[in-house]
């Protein structure tokens, strides 16, 4: 059994996840970051998990286009996507919904939401500024959801 994790990060927190998940999934798996690493051939992977970041309502552009621009290779495998998002409220799943394309979102067959981390001194000016005034932050914190995580890892290793 073959995995790959392809993430996209602004701050990290997206890659410390697919880290902690990659742990709990059954077989081999490869972590590749979807900017900087050189994208492996889908074809040779049973199972395929995307995570991104939500900022301002909606994951980096660079894996929603990824998803959609490979529908077609990515419906004939078991797909998981999971975000990092510090949203609350039941918004969470209309961010996640909003990121990816229909046909990949509706087929997943696990929708993880990780929860949130912010490291303060790697956040650019403008990023510490929107912290500042619409959440009330000034300094690092974590919530990754090690609970959600595991429960995301059982669903695609029964998959
Ligand atoms: C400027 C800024 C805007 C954000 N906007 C949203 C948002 O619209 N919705 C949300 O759920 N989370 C939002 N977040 C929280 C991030 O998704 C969260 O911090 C995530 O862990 C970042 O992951 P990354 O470090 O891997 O990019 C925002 C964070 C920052 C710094």
């Amino acid at each position: 059994m073959k995995n790959l994790i392809l993430f996209t990060t602004k701050y990290g927190s997206v890659e410390k996840c697919g880290r902690i998940l990659a742990k709990e999934l059954d077989g081999e798996t490869e972590i590749v970051n979807l900017k900087t690493d050189s994208i492996p051939k889908l074809a040779d992977y049973d199972k395929i998990i995307l995570g991104g970041s939500i900022y301002l309502g909606k994951t980096q552009s660079a894996i929603s286009k990824f998803a959609e621009e490979n529908i077609e290779a990515l419906s004939s495998k078991k797909v998981g996507i999971y975000v990092n998002s510090g949203e609350p409220s039941e918004k969470k799943y209309v961010q996640i919904k909003n990121s990816f394309p229909a046909p990949i979102h509706d087929k997943a067959v696990a929708i993880g939401l990780f929860g949130d981390e912010i490291t303060w001194e790697k956040c650019s000016f403008m990023d510490k500024l929107a912290l500042r005034l619409i959440k009330k932050v000034t300094a690092s914190y974590s919530n990754i959801d090690e609970k959600e995580i595991s429960r995301f890892a059982k669903l695609m290793n029964e998959a």
